[in-house]
C-alpha cells in the first residue's frame, strides 16, 4: 500500500489516504517541537517516545492494544488494522452515504441513544477485560462516529495506543490498584458532559 494525501494530524502522527480508498495509513512524526526553558526545540520522536513511556514505537505499540481488544467489540474498531513497516493501516469508516465518517468533535452534541448505548457497551466490555484506553474519550479525535442511518450514530475508535500507567510518568499514583479505571471513567464522564446534552443536564 502506498501514502498519497495528508488527512489528519495530531500530537505524535501523520494520517494519510492510501490507494485503497477505504484504508488509511499513520506515520509517527519524525520529530516533535518541545519546549525546553525558553528555547523550543525539536527532538526526535522515538526518542522522546521512548524517554517518556519506554516504547520506542507508537505505531507498533497501538497495534499490539488493538489485538487485545475482544471479539465482543469488533464492531467498534476499524475492520482491518496492519502494521507494515512503520505505518500502522486501518480501514476508513463511511457514513450510510458512502461519505467518510466524522470525529466526534465535529459533530457537537450526540442525541442518538443507540450511540450511547454502545458508548456504556464497549465502557462496560473494556472494564471487564481491563483495557482502560484513556483517550478514546479525551480530545475528542480519538473516536470517529459513523453514521449508520440518517439518526443512528456508532463510535469506532481509532486510536487506542494510550494504556496503562507508563503512559502518565508524571502520575505515579496511577500505578496505585484502581486509579487506571477512576482515571478512564472521570474521562468517559466529561466526554458526556460534553456530547450528551442530557446528561449534562
Ligand atoms: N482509521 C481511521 N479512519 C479515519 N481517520 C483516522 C483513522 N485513524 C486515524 N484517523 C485520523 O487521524 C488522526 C490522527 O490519528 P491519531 O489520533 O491516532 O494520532 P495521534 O497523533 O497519535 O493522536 P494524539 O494526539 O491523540 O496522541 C485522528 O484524529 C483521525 O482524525
Ligand atoms: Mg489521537
Amino acid at each position: 500500500m502506498q501514502l498519497q494525501e495528508h488527512i489528519w494530524s495530531w500530537r505524535y502522527r501523520d494520517c494519510y489516504s492510501t490507494n485503497n480508498e477505504n484504508i488509511c495509513g499513520k506515520k509517527v512524526k519524525p520529530t516533535l517541537k518541545k519546549n525546553f526553558f525558553w528555547k523550543s526545540i525539536n527532538i526526535k520522536t522515538s526518542l522522546f517516545t521512548l524517554f517518556n513511556f519506554w516504547i520506542r514505537d507508537f505505531n507498533k505499540f497501538e497495534y499490539s492494544n488493538f489485538q487485545k481488544i475482544p471479539e465482543t467489540l469488533s464492531a467498534y474498531v476499524p475492520e482491518h488494522v496492519s502494521l507494515e513497516w512503520d505505518v500502522l493501516y486501518s480501514s476508513r469508516p463511511r457514513d450510510y452515504d458512502w461519505s467518510y465518517s466524522k470525529n466526534i468533535q465535529e459533530l457537537w452534541v450526540i442525541h442518538d441513544d443507540t450511540f450511547w448505548e454502545h458508548i456504556h457497551f464497549i465502557t462496560d466490555e473494556l472494564l471487564k477485560h481491563k483495557l482502560r484506553f484513556t483517550d478514546i474519550f479525551h480530545l475528542w479525535n480519538n473516536l470517529i462516529v459513523q453514521k449508520v442511518s440518517p439518526n443512528q450514530y456508532k463510535p469506532i475508535l481509532v486510536d487506542v495506543k494510550r494504556l496503562g500507567a507508563r503512559m502518565y510518568p508524571l502520575q505515579p499514583l496511577l500505578y496505585l490498584p484502581g486509579q487506571m479505571k477512576k482515571k478512564f471513567l472521570r474521562r468517559l464522564q466529561k466526554f458526556k458532559w460534553k456530547f450528551h446534552a442530557v446528561e449534562a443536564a
